[in-house]
C-alpha cells in the first residue's frame, strides 16, 4: 500500500471521515500492523506512539482517578452532545491499525498512543485486533441511525445505535475493534473470541472501558457490544475496572452533578433482549453477513494508510459535511 504524498492528505482526511467503514481499494498492507517508528504530530502532548511500553503491572484500583471532565464527558441515550461538537485534535491513524479495506481510523491525539499500545499489547499475546470504526460526526450519526432504522425498524435500531449526538464515537475517543477470529464484523461472538475476551480483561489497563457490557442493556440502553470501547484515561479506567459498574454509571457518580442537561428522554421500558446480537454497523462493499446490504458502501479509494497519524485539523468541517452513512 503506497503512501501518498502531502497532496494526498486532505483525500485522506476527507476519506477517513466520510466513513470509519469505508471501503478501501487498497486491500490492506504488508506492512507491520503498527509502525514503529514515526515523527507523527501524535506524540505531541501525551505520550508518544513510541513510547516505553506500558507496565505490566496493573494500576492500583485504588488510586482516584485523573477526573477530566473533557475525556469523561457524559453521552448515553440520558446525555448528548451538542451538533456541533467536533474534537479539536482529531488525528488520522496509519491505515493499517484498521480493519482490512476500512478506511483509517481518526481519534483524538490523546487516544493514539494508547490504543497502539493495546494493539501491540494482544499483538505481542498473539491476537491481532484492528479498529473498524472510530471517530463519527454528527452527521454519519444522522445517517447511520436512519441507516438502521430502515433497516431494522426502530425499535431494535435504538437498542444498537445511538441517535445523533448520543454516541460516544462523537466523542473521538471511542473504537471498534474487530478481529479476523469474527470475520472482522461487530458481533456478539466477538466477545467469545480469544481477541475478544483479551480485550474484555485487559483493556481497561491500557485506559479503555468496554461501555455495553453482556446483560447491560437496562442500565445502558444498548445491547451487548463487546467491540466497542471508549478511552478514559488510565487511571479512571482502572478505577472503573474496580468499581464493577457500567462505563455510565460510574461517570455518573463522577460527573452526574454536573453533567449537561438531559436531552434526550430515555425510551420508558426496552424490548426483550435479541437472541442473536446483530451488528450495529452499518455495511460496507466488503462486508458479506446477509445483514449486510452493499449498497451503503461509499467509495474510499483514496484511503491509502499514512504510516502515521497525521492531524485532521480544518478539514473537519468540510468532511463532516458530505459524511455518508457509516456504522
Ligand atoms: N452502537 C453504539 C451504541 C453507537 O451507535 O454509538
Ligand atoms: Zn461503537
Amino acid at each position: 500500500m503506497g503512501t501518498g504524498p502531502s497532496g494526498a492528505r486532505s483525500l485522506i482526511v476527507a476519506a477517513a471521515l466520510l466513513a470509519a467503514t469505508a471501503a478501501a481499494a487498497c486491500g490492506g498492507s504488508s506492512a507491520a500492523l503498527l509502525p514503529t517508528a514515526t515523527a507523527s504530530p501524535v506524540a505531541a502532548p501525551s505520550a508518544s506512539p513510541t513510547a516505553a511500553p506500558v507496565p505490566t503491572t496493573t494500576p492500583a484500583a485504588t488510586a482516584a482517578p485523573s477526573l477530566d471532565r473533557d475525556l469523561h464527558r457524559l453521552v448515553s441515550k440520558d446525555y448528548a452532545l451538542p451538533a456541533s461538537y467536533v474534537p479539536s485534535d482529531l488525528v488520522i491513524l496509519p491505515g493499517d491499525w484498521a480493519v482490512p479495506a476500512f478506511a483509517p481510523p481518526v481519534v483524538r491525539v490523546a487516544v493514539a498512543a494508547p490504543l497502539r499500545m493495546l494493539l501491540e499489547a494482544a499483538r505481542a499475546d498473539g491476537l491481532e485486533i484492528r479498529v473498524r470504526s472510530s471517530y463519527r460526526s454528527y452527521g454519519t450519526q444522522q445517517e447511520t441511525f436512519r441507516f438502521w432504522v430502515d433497516y431494522l425498524g426502530e425499535a431494535q435500531a435504538r437498542r444498537e445505535s445511538a441517535e445523533a449526538g448520543h454516541s460516544e464515537h462523537q466523542l473521538g475517543t471511542t473504537v471498534d475493534l474487530a478481529s479476523a477470529s469474527a470475520g472482522w464484523e461487530l458481533i456478539a461472538a466477538f466477545g467469545d473470541t480469544r481477541e475478544g475476551q483479551w480485550l474484555a480483561a485487559r483493556a481497561w489497563r491500557y485506559g479503555f472501558a468496554m461501555s455495553y457490557p453482556r446483560d447491560g442493556e437496562a442500565i445502558t440502553g444498548y445491547v451487548y457490544e463487546p467491540w466497542h470501547f471508549r478511552y478514559i484515561g488510565r487511571s479512571a479506567a482502572a478505577d472503573w475496572h474496580a468499581s464493577r459498574l457500567t462505563l455510565i454509571e460510574y461517570l455518573l457518580a463522577l460527573y452526574g452533578d454536573t453533567a449537561p442537561a438531559r436531552s434526550t428522554p430515555m425510551p420508558a421500558s426496552l424490548p426483550p433482549a435479541a437472541t442473536g446480537t446483530p451488528r450495529p454497523s452499518a455495511p460496507t462493499a466488503t462486508a458479506t453477513t446477509p445483514r449486510t446490504p452493499a449498497a451503503a458502501a461509499p467509495p474510499a479509494a483514496t484511503a491509502t494508510a499514512t504510516g502515521s497519524a497525521t492531524p485532521v485539523a480544518t478539514a473537519t468541517a468540510t468532511a463532516t459535511a458530505t459524511a455518508t452513512p457509516t456504522p
